[in-house]
């Protein structure tokens, strides 16, 4: 059988990494990029591409022909989005415009990257077919272009990550986890908000269930979360205890503590059962996934934020 060609946007990016580091056999993948250098050992699979410039977009499906595209190339930045909503929606919801004309041209499935912030946090635990609300413009402006995904006749499976976890290749956006890591291995103390709960979803897993989706060609949409649900100042503390530092470092305090930012849902808990038994992932808890963080930091080059932001 002749291996099916996939194109990843957003290939130096979190997820787009751990998409790279977990191709099945059968696949033969393409990725971007955008500001940052790819890393040396797929080069010649990365090709450089703005997904605001549809001429460029078209070009590149022209030489690649994706059969099935994982679109993962976001600005992920919550607080940049309340700033500058013009510039993110720009790229969040142009750019996936872009990709969806070309992948029509193309024939090809559209694996659509979305996120928890779609929803307000209000009700939780929340299914697939839950009502999208959501308290900021980053979520608005994922919900803006999931309508597009679902309008545009195309053939598509929309994944919708919670809070992820896991090492940036170098130059890359830094999540909660190595945000405070950087604090604590300075000793400073780390604020962490005690009224924000999520399910913290170690990035492999997602990786995991996107390969498990495109290879079993599901389609519709599917809620990725970790096991466990907790409020962030035990994940926090989970992170001292997995990676050897003073849990004292952590300071609950109210998420009020950062009202000048994007107001942030209270808990977006996601119910995962079409995760677990249609895509057959059974996701790590916390203490599991930093183990597997702690464990594969050897081999990445961690390098400085290139994006800063407060996760609360
Ligand atoms: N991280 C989370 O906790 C989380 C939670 C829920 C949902 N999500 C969603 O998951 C997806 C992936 O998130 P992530 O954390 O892996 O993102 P990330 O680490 O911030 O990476 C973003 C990627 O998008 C690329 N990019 C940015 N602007 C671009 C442009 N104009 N043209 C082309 N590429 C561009 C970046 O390229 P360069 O780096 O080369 O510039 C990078 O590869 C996003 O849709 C995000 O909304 C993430």
């Amino acid at each position: 059988m002749s291996e099916r060609r996939v194109l990843i946007t957003g290939g130096t990016g979190l997820l787009g990494k751990s998409l790279l580091e977990t191709a099945p056999a059968g696949i033969r993948f393409f990725a971007t990029h955008h500001r940052l250098e790819p890393p040396e050992c797929w080069r010649n699979r990365f090709r450089q591409l703005d997904i605001r410039q549809s001429a460029r977009v078209d070009s590149l499906f022209s030489e690649i022909k994706p059969e099935v595209v994982i679109h993962t190339a976001s600005i992920g930045g919550v607080d940049e989005a309340e700033q500058d909503p013009e510039s993110v929606h720009a790229v969040n919801v142009g750019g996936t415009q872009a990709i969806l004309r070309a992948c029509q041209g193309a024939g090809a499935t559209f694996i659509f990257i979305s996120s928890n912030a779609v929803f307000d946090g209000t009700h939780p635990p929340y299914r697939e077919d839950s009502p999208l609300q959501a308290v900021n413009r980053y979520g608005q402006i994922k919900i803006e272009a999931e309508r597009l995904v679902r309008l545009s006749g195309v053939p598509y499976l929309i994944v919708r990550p919670i809070l992820m976890y896991g090492w940036p290749g170098k130059g890359g956006r830094e999540n909660v986890v190595t945000r405070w890591l950087k604090s604590l291995e300075r000793r400073e103390p780390v604020e962490v908000a005690e009224d924000i709960v999520s399910m913290p979803l170690w990035v492999g897993d997602c990786a995991r269930t996107i390969w498990g989706g495109l290879l079993e060609r599901r389609m519709g949409v599917v809620h990725v979360a970790g096991r466990d649900r907790v409020n962030l100042v035990l994940f926090a503390q989970e992170v001292c205890r997995v990676f050897g530092h003073d849990e004292h470092l952590i300071a609950p305090v109210s998420s009020q503590r950062w009202v000048h930012l994007a107001p942030r849902p209270r808990d977006t808990s996601f119910e995962t059962t079409r995760m677990r038994q249609v895509f057959g992932v059974e996701p790590v808890g916390i203490r599991e996934g930093l183990t597997l963080m702690r464990e594969s930091r050897a081999s990445v080059e961690v390098g400085p934020a290139a994006i800063s932001g407060q996760d609360l």
